[in-house]
């Protein structure tokens, strides 16, 4: 079995309701704690920026439904390659809210503190994707994680990433 990796990203459909990031996260979990798939999804009111790693026919299966999900567009893939390990092996998919008050790690890896991932080399991303995680707290219950966020309010809300095969066992 062929480990991959692959980042891609895209844009928020108009309409998008932040609420949206909980049926994503739900979907999420579920499915990919069944296929092995793993990975963290960063989100800021315009844009993901999800990393999907596992076996290459569950990574294939899982791009290819999110490729139809009405809830974005654009999508355009980063990086995609052969590893012989997970970077995000505890998360089916940790899920970084709103972190644009992360300026110096934008600024690292980013021509500017404008998230803007269409413009990230596939390294980049993958190198800022894994700070950002190593910085944000893991907390425990997904009911308890997911933060508020608001288009409107990009600093206000709190980045968590649920831990790798917590379900909701609350509604949101
Ligand atoms: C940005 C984004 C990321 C998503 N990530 C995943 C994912 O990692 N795994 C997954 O199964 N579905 C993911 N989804 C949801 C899928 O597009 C799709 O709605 C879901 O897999 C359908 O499965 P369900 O019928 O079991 O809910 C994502 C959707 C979006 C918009």
């Amino acid at each position: 079995m062929f480990l991959v990796n692959m980042i891609y990203a895209s844009r928020t459909n108009p309409g998008f309701n932040p609420q949206d990031i909980e049926g994503i996260l739900r979907s999420s979990l579920r499915n990919n704690e069944r296929a092995g798939v793993t990975g963290i999804l960063a989100f800021n009111s315009d844009y993901f920026l999800q990393c999907l790693e596992g076996s290459r026919d569950a990574v294939n299966d899982a791009y290819h439904r999110i490729l139809h999900d009405r809830r974005h567009h654009d999508p355009v893939i980063l990086t995609y390659h052969e590893v012989t390990h997970r970077q995000f092996p505890q998360w089916s998919m940790g899920y970084m809210g709103e972190f644009c008050q992360h300026r110096d790690i934008l600024m690292k890896y980013a021509g500017s503190t404008h998230f803007q991932p269409y413009e990230m080399s596939g390294e980049s991303a993958s190198a800022m994707l894994l700070e950002l995680a190593s910085r944000i707290p893991c907390k425990t219950q997904l009911s308890e994680e997911l933060p508020p966020v608001s288009p409107r309010h990009p600093h206000g809300a709190i980045p968590v990433i649920p831990p790798r095969g917590v379900h909701a066992t609350v509604p949101f």
